[in-house]
């Protein structure tokens, strides 16, 4: 699609997993003389998969320069657009569905979404703006003007296929590529022959099993079979026995067809169709189902794919054929050479058959199942005597594992089979401990969990419905402005992202969008795979050899510097002598093409000599005692004394896991040399063009002058943006300035994750000493993060926390001590929040364990331990007043029901033993700005051009937040002028010099300043022309006379922030310019036999000073809120024993999706509230409210902990973030945790993975 410029189409992952790539696909079915739509992950669908078909683009549904399409205008009206980079994808899964249904539910939109993901906006405002297509309209958006949905003006499918595919598709098709030959033959029989003819190539259908493998793992296929056109795979048949689908019908057809069946039958009839739909709604994202085939689902025979347990537990049955060989039929457990032509599905169960099927994976859907399971019982008639039980596993070892005990049993269906089934089954799922996958005893004692669920299910005929209502509530209060502020004034409106539009119709660009420049090169980093190693050679010939390798790049190659500075500490652009970690950049293959860049850099050669130490935990770092410099202490009061004098003393440690960034867009630039004075332009994602700009400066032996970092938007950033772009542009950059062409640099999903890492894991060690009623006296924290092996920003970050350690709690004697572990991973960087949330949720922790101590409930704890005088000072003896937080404390409490839901909670977990729910509110203080007062700054440059239009350009970078927006509705206020009239191009070195980060939550604030000054100046100079002609309209003021009279029209604007600092020495300092409160209330329910868990309803309440942009700061709240969802209960990374990081891609690491979001998300904006320190009385939203996915962690832990009081268990537990499904369950120890044993001791094996 880049080769016909349609770059709406956006590249997030390449694996199915991201949905940014969907499209929709069009094919007429002569049997049936209809055209059928379904949407499709384009980066899994080979071209020469697609004779026949037609596809659909963003681009080919609405443009801003014709029309928009509905679903565009109103995803973009519903602010459902932040960063913008999965909104095509959103788009066009919302389009494939109204071309389906113009009327849908919110079931069906709910389904349509299932494979898109969105780490910007929380899904709320994209599930809002979809919803009005179902009636429903919100508060932050009207329907008023928008367009209505006309089928009438929908593209047409193109007539010369319908034309060709009625006349019959032909004979067979062969396409020959450099690589691969495919084959399309024309009919069964043809595919007979083929397959007879090359009986080792692999037939291809929907390719999201084959092309993932192709493209991840090296797989190579010189010849491939697609049957995808074969009319006789795709029939489906019903008979007496039952359905008989054909191998290449694809998992939604199969699915369509079984929610029919299920209607019309009698529901005893369709269990196994019921069981087998259950599995099918949480299988893989829509674009998925619609291309995977039942065929290759079984006969991928993946033990994480979910269908074969369950059809083999139904006892199904697959049709073989082979050339010249009658038709035969097998059970799905039976292999065969043969070709399967099609599954038949048994219906027909009789009453005395129970079939269920289950899965646990990662995340709710979209997840591939860590364990799935098919079980059967067949009962003599009448009776509850087993006649035979068949049990299947997927996902505990590399082949299905079957439990079968067929002849008769002659047991009754009671707690004594229960026991002995759970024994034998114990004993037959152990793992052991080094087994591939890791998660050895959850997934043992998962086995067993589903199947005691399944003994319930039969003794209660229960019949569970897997179903999720979209009920998503709206922001239920915003802030609107006053009746006396001028209706022309957009300050303080819910005004829509300005790009918002270009977004939603994919023709916002991107860097990647670029058109190549003439000779453009590509250029692919050669990364350590060791941990601590010396390098002994590079031998880059075979790479030079691949067709279209240029060079190879090393530390030789750089011209200037092969360092990057920052702060006096340096890291080396390519490692030189020593790794240090896996994953660490030691060269780079420049070629003339990506894929042939790629192939190059896999062939270049490394020889090392391992080092010792190598460690890679916080643990082993602080047995080494191998810390950074410097480290960090806090103190106010005297934590010993104090300790003399409490009631109670507690101590403990809390753990936090990493985080990866996860924007949607990956890294990298194109760097173009202008063959001119060292000259070169870098088209850059980066949240710091300055620093990308001094870095290749100093990298090339340049002057900062020649170089040019443009950076129209990014898709995403989080903080990730800021540092390792920086090394990636130099790089970029010396391979410009070595070929003497211009070169692209972008990073695949997988080496994005490994290369330039995320948030820091955390460890907190405290001893809190605490009066009977709560009242916390005295702490002592000390703070360890894993810093990976170079410092980076990783000691600004463990300030960070240590200066949020007292969040809005007054503890008079509290200490805390950060220290930065360095190790052999990939260095952690700066993350939305930076360093925050783990200081918050660490003395958060504290409180929940003093309340669980003092048998309190924990928010009476909380409260009494909050800061309350007008007059406070901070534990860094910073003055703030706590007024406004206390005021988002009460109406979060008492906007969420607290006390009522509280009690409910209670009486739920009273009444339920396998279920548990727990709430859970804390307040948040959050300091914005940066502690280096340095930074705070701003500057803005503003033009006014002769027609009377105004161009800004400011130093921060456009990545979602809406800055771009904001600065635009202040320039407006000011200039009088619409924001309409006003356009911001990009931001640009070459136009705003030395800019600080868009980091903080400051960008806005400085920005926003910055731009207010400039137009106050232009302003200033306007005022004679204005009162002498008072009745004028701006253009002739600006056209007519300021232009003629020679009064300058570009002015440049400064923000001189606070001086903030710390002395550390003190342990004082104002380190923020200000504060922003809020107060987050969660509500959970777990599943206590499986870890999954369902967030029920989340309240926020924020206060954000006089929002600027109510709308764009409810997404704020909510996406930030969504990314600490992430954080603190699913996204979890793994490492291998020897360092390397497993989890890269959205298929190992799960960020959240629409199934995870609460569906009642409320998030209030505290009324009347001021913030003299900023623009306009606003505050910064950016980072805070990432912090507030800690309700849900606490609210887990309060329901496990009502689950372990079941089991006799009340003392303390540890849990650490985030609480994956495996920590939910192994922690609500029962019965069934206590039958899996493992006697293998830590130390005594090498695990699978290791938490870092
Ligand atoms: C992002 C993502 C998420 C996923 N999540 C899940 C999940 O949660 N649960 C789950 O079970 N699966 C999941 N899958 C796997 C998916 O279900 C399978 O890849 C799919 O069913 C394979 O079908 P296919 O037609 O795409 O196979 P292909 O990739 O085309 O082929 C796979 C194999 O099957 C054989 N084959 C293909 N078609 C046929 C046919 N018609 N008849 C006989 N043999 C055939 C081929 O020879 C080949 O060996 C996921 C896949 C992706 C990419
Ligand atoms: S890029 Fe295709 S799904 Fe992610
Ligand atoms: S707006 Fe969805 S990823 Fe940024």
């Amino acid at each position: 699609m880049s080769a016909a410029r349609l770059t709406g189409t956006k590249y997030g992952c390449g694996s199915g997993g991201c949905g940014a790539c969907t499209v929709m696909l069009s094919r007429y079915d002569p049997l049936s003389a209809r055209v059928l739509h379904c949407s499709a992950n384009a980066c899994l669908l080979p071209v020469v998969s697609l004779h026949g078909a037609a596809v659909v683009t963003v681009e080919g549904i609405g443009s801003t320069k014709t029309k928009l399409h509905p679903v565009q205008e109103r995803i973009a009206k519903a602010h459902g657009s932040q960063c913008g980079f999965c909104t095509p994808g959103m788009v066009m899964s919302m389009y494939t569905l109204l071309r389906n249904q113009p009327q849908p539910s919110l079931e069906d939109i709910r389904e349509a979404l299932t494979g898109n993901l969105c780490r910007c906006t929380g899904y709320r405002p994209i599930v809002d703006g979809f919803k009005t297509f179902c009636g429903i309209s919100s508060e932050l958006f009207h329907m008023n003007g928008v367009l209505p949905l006309d089928p009438s003006q929908d593209l047409i499918f193109p007539p010369e296929l319908m034309l060709m595919l009625q006349k019959g598709g032909g004979g067979r098709l062969c396409f020959q590529g450099n690589r691969v030959k495919w084959f399309s033959p024309a009919d069964l029989s043809d595919l007979l022959e083929l397959r007879a003819a090359h009986p080792n190539a692999p037939l291809v259908v929907g390719n999201t099993n084959v092309g993932p493998n192709m493209m991840f793992k090296g797989d190579v296929h010189p010849l491939i079979i697609s049957p995808g056109s074969v009319m006789e795979l795709h029939t489906v048949s019903w008979g007496k026995k039952g359905v008989t689908f054909g191998s290449a019908c694809s998992l939604s057809e199969v699915k369509e067809e079984l929610q029919g069946a299920v209607g019309r039958l009698d529901p005893e009839e369709s269990r196994v169709f019921q069981a087998l739909l259950n599995t099918l709604r949480c299988l893989a994202g829509k674009q998925i189902r619609n291309m995977a085939t039942v065929g290759g689902n079984i006969l991928s025979a993946d033990p994480k794919y979910d269908l074969s347990c369950i059809l083999a537990a139904a006892d199904c049955t697959l049709q073989l054929v082979s050339k010249g060989t009658p038709h035969q039929t097998i059970r799905i457990t039976t292999s065969s050479t043969k070709f399967p032509t099609a599954l038949t599905l048994t219906h027909g169960v009789r009453a005395w058959e129970f079939v269920s099927a289950f899965r646990q994976a990662q995340r709710r859907e979209f997840a591939f199942s860590i364990v799935n399971a098919g079980m059967k019982v067949v009962f003599k008639e009448g009776t509850d005597t087993v006649q035979s039980l068949s049990i299947f596993y997927g996902g505990m070892g590399p082949t299905l594992l079957r439990s079968t005990q067929r002849k008769p049993m002659r047991l009754s269906w009671n707690e004594g089979l229960l026991e002995e089934a759970c024994r034998l089954l114990a004993e037959e799922v152990a793992l052991p401990p080094t087994a591939h996958g890791g998660k050895t005893e959850f997934r043992s004692i998962l086995s067993l969990s589903f199947f005691f669920k399944f003994y319930m299910q039969v003794v209660q005929e229960l019949r569970e419905k897997v179903g999720y209502l979209l009920t998503i509530l709206h922001p239920s209060h915003i802030q609107m402005v006053s009746e006396i502020q001028s209706s022309k004034d957009p300050v303080g409106r819910p005004r829509v992202h300005i790009a918002a539009f270009q977004q939603a119709t994919g023709e916002a660009k991107y860097y990647d969008d670029l058109p190549a420049v003439s000779g453009e090169l590509f250029v692919f980093m050669v990364t350590s795979t060791r941990a601590h190693a010396k390098i002994i050679s590079m031998d880059f010939s075979e790479a030079l050899r691949v067709p279209g390798a240029v060079t190879f790049l090393s530390a030789r190659d750089v011209p200037g510097q092969n360092r990057r500075l920052w702060f006096n500490n340096t890291e080396e652009l390519f490692a030189e002598e020593e790794v240090c970690c896996v994953g660490q950049i030691i060269g780079a293959v420049v070629a003339e093409s990506r894929e042939q860049a790629k192939r190059a850099a896999e062939r270049v050669r490394v020889t090392y000599d391992d080092l010792s130490p190598v460690f890679f935990t916080i643990e082993e770092a602080i047995q080494h005692q191998s810390f950074f410099n410097p480290k960090r202490k806090l103190e106010r009061g005297n934590v010993d004394e104090a300790f003399g004098k409490v009631d109670r003393i507690l101590e403990g440690e809390m753990y936090m896991g990493g985080q990866e960034h996860f924007y949607m867009e990956t890294q990298g630039l194109i760097a173009v040399p202008r063959g001119e004075d060292g000259e070169m332009d870098l088209y850059v994602a980066t949240q710091h063009a300055a620093f990308t700009q001094e870095v290749v400066g100093h990298t090339l032996g340049v002057d900062s002058n020649k170089i040019t970092c443009h950076v129209k938007r990014l898709g995403g950033g989080f903080g990730g943006k800021v540092m390792k772009i920086a090394s990636l542009s130099a790089i970029a950059a010396t391979a410009a300035y070595k070929t003497g062409r211009a070169v692209r640099c972008v990073l695949d999903r997988g080496d994005d994750m490994l290369i330039t890492s995320g948030r820091h894991p955390f460890l907190g060690k405290y001893k809190v000493g605490f009066m009977n009623d709560g009242t916390i006296l005295a702490a002592d924290i000390t703070y360890y993060s894993n810093g990976g092996s170079t410092l980076d920003e990783s000691s600004f970050i463990m300030e960070k926390a240590l200066l949020h350690m007292d969040n809005g709690y007054k503890i008079p004697n509290l200490r805390g001590h950060g220290l930065v572990c360095k190790t052999h991973l990939p260095s952690y960087t700066a993350f939305r929040g930076f360093g925050g949330p783990q200081g918050l949720t660490i003395i958060e922790s504290i409180l929940h364990e003093v309340a669980a101590e003092c048998g309190l409930p924990a928010e009476e704890v909380r409260a009494v331990n909050m800061y309350s005088e007008e007059e406070s000072y901070t534990h860094h003896r910073q003055p703030f007043c706590p007024r406004d937080m206390v005021r988002c404390w009460d109406e979060c409490l008492e906007k969420s029901d607290y006390s009522s839901r509280r009690l409910a909670v209670q009486h739920f977990n009273a009444t339920n033993r396998w279920r548990k729910r727990g709430i859970c509110a804390v307040p948040l203080k959050f300091g914005i700005g940066f502690s280096k007062g340095f930074y705070n700054q701003g500057a803005a440059l503003v033009n006014i051009y002769k027609d009377g239009s105004v161009l800004v350009s400011h130093g921060g970078t456009e990545m979602g937040q809406g800055i771009n927006t904001k600065a635009v509705q202040i320039a407006s206020r000011i200039l009088g002028v619409p924001m309409s009239s006003i356009h911001i191009k990009e931001t640009c070195t070459g136009n705003v010099p030395n800019a600080a980060p868009s980091a903080a939550s400051f960008g806005t604030d400085a920005v926003g300043m910055a731009v207010k000054d400039a137009c106050e100046k232009l302003m200033k100079r306007l005022e004679p022309v204005m009162k002498a002609y008072p009745k004028w309209t701006w253009s002739q003021w600006v056209i007519t006379e300021a232009y003629c009279q020679k009064i300058s029209l570009s002015a440049t604007g400064f923000f001189m922030g606070p001086h903030t600092s710390v002395d550390w020495e003190k342990s004082e300092g104002a380190a923020y310019y200000y504060f922003t409160f809020g107060a987050c209330c969660s509500e959970v329910e777990i599943d206590c036999l499986t870890g999954d868990h369902k967030n029920i309803r989340t309240d926020i309440v924020m206060d954000v000073g006089k929002s600027l942009n109510p709308a764009l700061d409810v997404g704020q709240v909510e996406g930030g809120f969504v990314q600490g969802l992430g954080l603190y209960t699913i996204e979890e990374l793994q490492f291998s024993p020897d360092g390397a990081l497993r989890t890269r891609g959205p298929n190992q690491y799960k960020i959240p999706a629409l199934c995870d979001i609460p569906p009642q998300l409320n998030v209030h904006l505290l009324a009347d509230s001021q913030n003299p320190n900023a623009i306009y009385s606003s505050k910064g939203i950016g980072e805070p409210p990432v912090f507030f996915g800690c309700t849900l962690f606490f609210a887990i832990k309060e329901a496990i902990a009502a689950a372990r009081r079941e089991s006799g268990l009340n003392g303390r537990f540890a849990l650490s973030s985030p609480a994956t499904v495996e920590k939910i369950r192994m922690a609500c120890v029962d019965r069934f945790t206590e039958m899996v044993c493992f006697t293998s001791k830590p130390g005594s094996f090498t695990p699978w993975a290791i938490n870092v």
